[in-house]
């Protein structure tokens, strides 16, 4: 089974834009029942709606949202809680002893100066332009639904990757260009939000990193020098360290149908030679990350099998060709990363169009998770001391478990409302439900003190065609053991919120 690579990533052609999948190498102390293959997806459509959706309206919005000080007037799109808001500003990147601040020091380290500095972003509202229309993103792409995405209002959102910055920092590259001629490169850290699953990989908030690297070339008439720039690139490439992993890398670099080249800016020459850089600066990181991970685990213990990595095609908006990164880690391959040649029109359109480059982008908890054996994604937000006191700046240890309360397992069964049953496609109209809406009900309730919420049962009557659905919402506090009185009472307010908020009939 696999994770997705940036936490989730955006592979227009999977039509979903986070794909939910399960971790499988993440120790479960309790075997939690595991998501039954069931599609939901046949009512919780990703069809677009460029109108606000009905679906979890704030019922006492204020006017404004106050978000780093800076307020946000609120319309009809706007859905982001205020149990959102209050994780913005914590900065857990920047804290060092923190394994987030640990794990974005190792990425960092194997992207250092002159070439690359190394960068940060607080403020996580950004337009929609920049997370989405400037990489191309298409008007009916799924991420941009208010199902997937928090919205500020109309215009603005909690940012739902990195990438939205890729076109501030390219135009800071070319604004520096006579005062940093060598820094041609830069990483981001910043915390980044999506409405998604409940699970103990999945947070409605978490940290990606991005990163990405510059070549000039003529003003004029680029391709006619192609020659000189990919061997200026070559050039680049022979000073990177090699290394002894092997490398499974089955597909041509371009491939017309699956991984085309931008036939209107680049030559192949220089995409091979733009793609042999971006693999080994990726597999590099990657090979140095893993080698840490691998020393701690087998410090723990653990048996630790050679080294393995992979590139898989993949498809994102702002890249073409584009690729995946795969390590073999404990029995599964893992998605680690996502990358690909920028799109010479997102350069053209910041400012540095006489230049052609790579970037990537990669999710920090999962890597997190994994170097320092941390079973549960809320953990990271966690200030109690037993968690924090256990990690040390520069330093990959495993995290030993302080306790393990009691999982305490509520069902709700529910009929969805009949619009739901037919799709509620586009054309209809709103889509009155969605699964993500569930979500945000038991989130916004429980917060921390879910753990995971699983659809378990899904059925459709034979004669009147309604369907019903049951979620066991497990509840369990990472610090303490709750009472079966206070799950019962999280439980009660979410069956009321399910359904004054979705119309749903409970079961
Ligand atoms: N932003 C993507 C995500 O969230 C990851 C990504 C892919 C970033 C390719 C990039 C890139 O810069 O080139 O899944």
């Amino acid at each position: 089974m696999r994770l997705p690579a940036t936490s989730r990533a955006l592979r227009a052609s999977s039509g979903r834009w986070s794909i939910a999948a399960r971790p499988t190498t993440i120790p479960r102390s309790i075997p939690i029942p595991s998501r039954p293959a069931l599609s939901l997806r046949e009512w919780s459509s990703t069809t677009i709606r460029r109108i606000p959706s009905t679906a979890s309206p704030q019922k006492t919005q204020q006017s404004t949202l106050k978000i780093e000080n800076e307020a946000y007037k609120t319309d009809e799109w706007t859905n982001t809680p205020d149990t959102i808001l209050s994780h913005v500003g914590r900065r857990l990147y920047l804290d060092e002893n923190h394994p987030l601040a640990i794990t974005r020091k190792l990425i960092e380290s194997q992207f250092a100066g002159p070439e690359f500095g190394n960068y940060s972003e607080k403020n996580p509202v950004v337009s929609t332009k920049n997370n989405f229309d400037v990489l191309g993103f298409p008007e009916d792409h799924p991420g941009r639904s208010r199902t997937d995405t928090y919205y500020v209002n109309d215009k603005t959102v909690l940012r739902t990757h990195t990438s939205a910055h890729q076109r501030a920092y390219f135009q800071q590259i070319a604004r520096n260009e006579q005062t940093r001629p060598d820094e041609v490169g830069y990483t981001i850290i910043a915390d980044v939000y999506r409405r998604d699953a409940i699970d103990r990989s999945h947070y409605p908030v978490f940290h990606q990193m991005e990163g990405a690297m510059l070549w000039k070339r003529p003003d004029n008439n680029p391709l006619s020098a192609s020659k000189e720039t990919a061997a200026k690139i070559m050039t680049d490439l022979q000073k990177i360290p090699s290394h002894d992993v092997v490398v499974e890398d089955p597909n041509p670099t371009i491939h017309d149908q699956r991984n085309p080249l931008q036939d209107k800016h680049h030559s192949a020459e220089e995409v091979e030679a733009v793609a042999a850089h971006l693999k080994r600066s990726l597999e590099r990181m990657v090979i140095k990350i893993f080698t840490e991970a691998s020393k701690a685990a087998s410090n723990g213990g653990a048996e630790v099998e050679p080294l393995k990595v992979r590139w898989i095609e993949a498809y994102f908006p702002f890249t073409s060709p584009s690729w995946e990164l795969e390590v073999f880690w404990q029995g599964d391959w893992l998605e680690i990363l996502g990358c690909g040649v920028i799109k010479q029109d997102l350069l053209i359109n910041s400012d540095v169009p006489n230049r052609i480059g790579w970037a990537f982008g990669l999710g920090l908890e999962r890597i997190a998770m994994l170097l320092f054996n941390i079973p549960d994604i809320r953990l990271f937000w966690s200030r109690d001391e037993r968690f924090l006191s256990q990690f040390r700046a520069g330093e990959i240890t495993r995290f030993e478990p302080f306790s393990k309360h009691p999982a305490c397992y509520k069902d709700v069964a529910f009929w969805l409302p009949p619009a739901a049953v037919t799709g509620g496609s586009a054309a209809g109209g709103a889509v009155p439900f969605h699964e993500n809406d569930v979500m945000e009900i038991v989130r916004g309730i429980g917060g921390d003190l879910v753990e995971d919420v699983t659809l378990i049962d899904e059925f459709t009557h034979p004669k009147t065609a309604r369907k019903s659905v049951c979620y066991r919402i497990n509840y369990r506090s990472l610090e303490r053991t709750l009472t079966n009185e206070e799950s019962n009472e999280l439980n009660l307010k979410v069956r009321e919120k399910l359904v004054e908020e979705l119309g749903v009939e409970l079961r």
